[in-house]
């Protein structure tokens, strides 16, 4: 159907038609066997009529598809204009197949893998029938306190407008703008916007930050994604300077859609729009309706605000009805551009044609190289890894024999496929060298308030504490070496998994700190959905291997970057502080006016803390490998440039030590002088080479103009002529070249 055609539907429709495309309720609202309602959620949310539930437009997370199925058809006999349902879920990294978390997968810098990840995640969501997934979130994060840093894409501007493209190319292709192709879905860009910065890192807290901040650092990510052509939008929970983002028609309406030039679905997060009630930003559900259509929501997720109230709002004002009559457009044109007028049941295959697509040995395998690229080398002391074929290896911890490793938002995963660290290295080492024990709890028991709801997901804990490590001490002293596999529980992250010292619990502490007394190397490898403060462990332990929550192939994937079947390649998207009171702690932050010029400084009145020192303990960008790469011959082509002209830096990487490996180049720029204040530096470009043992590369960055560019406070985005520094180095921190080159409006000859 053209545009034209679905405004003629739009016009069929009544206005309780129109509504009902703009509801988006749960599965359990439907009872696809008595073709009736289901009045127990109806009630609790105050659905006041069924005929509500018979007119909804679209479903949130059913993702079976027998269940979407039954449910399509059902409402296509019911439905009078056979406009089809709309079935969208959390699909965030991996549908069967679970990919590394976000936070994970950018520290591989590797974006075309990270788009295949997200064409195999379409692919198996595709097959089970689900149209849209909300993904991907890019909101930029700087507090490891918020348990959804593990969605994000990191603490950078650059990573985060890279993942955006690379899951929305990957998740709806980008091919055809408008069409989104079979085997794929649409991609929702989210949390609009800054939802990263919420105050203390605590979960659902407001968010104030000034226009400049917004528009530098936190809203390109979003547009980058809008301009890979995402279908949908989402708003996010918090307030953005006092207004919360689901009411907020400057957000929505003038930023969104008029400078970012969205013009799909814009739907609210989970309640949001009744939540501008308990914001204290509506008086009551009419208002709350009112301000959400007036800002642009497209779709009300799973209230009944706009069910119950729209009606009468929009019977006595036209201008209401204007914008309802554009929000259900924007839903038709949703459900047209994925053909479902066409294919209500799109991508749902009958019995004949089943292609196994789910879990498939590709599938796999995209997932295992994803895993190996995510997982970072933060320390490796004396070359203790990797592993030797000859060594004695005892594999202690509670994350020893651990299946739950997809992190908290995996909501369609199943613990059951994944590889256990265990199992990973049973595959690889020879039996006879390889003793396990468990040797700690998982969860300190009673410390954290994890909700009720999760109790029965937690770790049964039915062996003495006293008697695991004795038995642990026991395995480690008839070894040579010891991996200690330990971190946080899948549910001290994700959403609502706030913390305030976000460290190991108590129980695996005392493990660490009864095995660092016997004098045997320990290789720490740590599970989590955040940078976790290592501070206190890190001095007893040789080396450590940072798995994130690594997905299906978690097992496989540490293993062979313990033996070195793998080499480690990947590099902080996020820093790791050494405390909490350092947080939030970033590598871009602006310059102040009194800096600490050296880590010996004396000066009582400069920017630091008396009590530590400023730096991180791991800075954004860090990562070790197992072989050593040397950086030589830098050379810069001019050091003078024109808006119109590019300088080119060159360098050659070398590997030299002896094993062939990948590195990630970094390019860092800092404005020496500018109308604002600018970073002390931002990343601008990056190359992941691979090189084998001896081999050597010239690598060569172009600086143009456009990485020179920041946005002015009247909201235009240009550079200011002068100096820049250039930093080129292995991380945020350790610059091996820095050269200044100067922007001028004409060469003088
Ligand atoms: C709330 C979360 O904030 C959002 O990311 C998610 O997509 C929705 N719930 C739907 O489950």
């Amino acid at each position: 159907m053209n545009n034209e055609m679905l405004r003629k539907k739009v016009d069929q429709l009544t206005i309780q038609e129109k509504i009902g495309q703009l509801i988006q309720l749960t599965g359990n609202f439907f009872d696809t066997h008595n073709d009736s309602v289901v009045t127990g959620p109806q009630k609790k949310i105050g659905l006041s009529r069924s005929y509500q539930i018979n007119n909804t437009g679209s479903i949130l997370n059913t993702v079976d598809k027998q269940q979407i199925r039954e449910m399509q058809r059902t409402h296509l006999l019911k439905s009078t204009h056979k406009i089809p349902l709309l079935f969208m879920a959390d699909i965030i990294y991996g549908f069967k197949t679970i990919f590394p978390i976000p936070l994970a997968q950018t520290c591989s810098w590797n974006f075309p893998l990270i788009e295949e990840s997200a064409t195999v995640l379409a692919k198996e969501c595709y097959e089970a029938g689900i149209h849209v997934t909300f993904a991907p979130m890019v909101d930029l994060v700087r507090d490891p306190r918020w348990g959804r840093v593990m969605e994000a894409p990191g603490e950078d501007t650059l990573l985060g407008e890279c993942y955006a493209e690379s899951m929305v190319n990957g998740i709806q292709g980008n091919g055809d703008a408008q069409h989104i192709p079979k085997g794929k879905l649409a991609a929702c860009i989210k949390h609009f916007a800054a939802y990263g910065a919420a105050v203390a890192g605590r979960e659902y807290n407001s968010v104030d930050m000034s226009e400049s901040m917004l528009r530098n650092f936190f809203l390109p990510s979003y547009a980058k994604g809008i301009e890979a052509g995402a279908k949908l939008v989402m708003t996010a929970f918090n307030t953005l300077n006092g207004i919360p983002c689901t009411g907020n028609k400057w957000l929505n309406r003038d930023m969104l859609r008029d400078t970012l030039h969205f013009d799909g679905v814009l739907i609210s997060d989970y309640a949001a729009i009744d939540e501008l009630i308990t914001h204290g930003y509506a008086e009551n559900q009419t208002s709350a309706a009112k301000q959400a259509l007036l800002a642009g929501v497209d779709i009300d997720m799973k209230t009944a605000v706009y069910a119950n109230k729209l009606e009468k709002l929009v019977k006595q004002n036209q201008d209401l009805h204007a914008l309802l009559d554009e929000a259900v457009l924007r839903v038709l044109m949703l459900k047209n551009d994925l053909g479902l007028f066409d294919d209500p049941y799109r991508g749902i295959q009958t019995e004949e044609d089943i292609t196994n697509t789910i879990l498939s040995k590709e599938h796999k395998e995209t997932a295992l190289k994803l895993a190996e690229e995510s997982i970072v080398l933060l320390k490796n002391n004396n070359h203790t890894l990797p592993l030797s074929r000859n060594q004695k290896v005892a594999l202690i911890g509670p994350y020893a024999e651990e299946k739950a490793t997809l992190g908290f938002w995996a909501i369609t995963g199943d613990e059951a496929d994944t590889i256990t660290l265990k199992d990973g290295l049973h595959a690889l080492l020879d039996t006879s060298c390889l003793s396990v024990a468990r040797g700690a709890y998982l969860l300190d028991k009673h410390t954290e308030n994890l909700y009720d709801k999760y109790n029965d997901k937690l770790p049964v804990e039915s062996e003495d504490e006293e008697t695991l490590l004795e038995e642990a001490i026991a395995i480690a002293k008839t070894s040579d070496i010891i991996v200690l596999a330990v971190g946080e529980n899948t549910y001290q992250s994700g959403e609502g998994g706030s913390r305030t010292n976000p460290v190991l619990p108590a129980t695996q502490l005392r493990l660490i700190n009864a095995l660092s007394t016997l004098a045997k190397p320990i290789v720490l490898v740590v599970y989590g959905g955040r940078p976790l403060i290592l501070t206190e462990v890190e001095e007893k332990v040789s080396a450590i291997l940072y798995a994130w929550f690594p997905g299906t192939m978690n097992g496989l994937a540490v293993a062979n970057l313990l033996t070195g079947k793998a080499n480690p390649s990947a590099k902080l998207s996020m820093t790791f502080p050494r405390s909490v009171g350092q947080i939030p702690i970033y590598y871009n932050e602006l310059r102040t006016g009194r800096p600490q010029l050296d880590e010996e400084n004396t000066h009582r009145f400069a920017s630091r803390y008396i009590d530590q020192s400023n730096l991180p303990l791991y800075p954004f960008g860090f990562g070790k490998s197992y072989t050593h790469f040397q950086y030589s011959d830098f050379r810069l082509n001019q050091e003078e440039m024109t808006k119109n002209e590019q300088i080119k830096v060159t360098l050659t990487v070398k590997n030299t030590g002896s094993y062939s490996g990948k590195e990630i180049v970094q390019l860092y720029i800092c404005d020496k002088v500018a109308s604002i204040t600018r970073p002390v530096k931002l990343l601008k470009a990056f190359k992941k080479i691979d090189l084998k043992v001896g081999e050597s590369q010239r690598i060569e960055f172009e600086i143009d103009n456009n990485m020179l560019k920041f946005y002015h406070p009247d909201g235009s985005f240009d550079s200011e002529h002068g100096d820049f520094d250039i930093f080129i180095g292995k991380d945020s921190a350790e610059h091996l070249f820095k050269r200044r080159i100067r922007l001028v409006s004409k060469h003088n000859t």
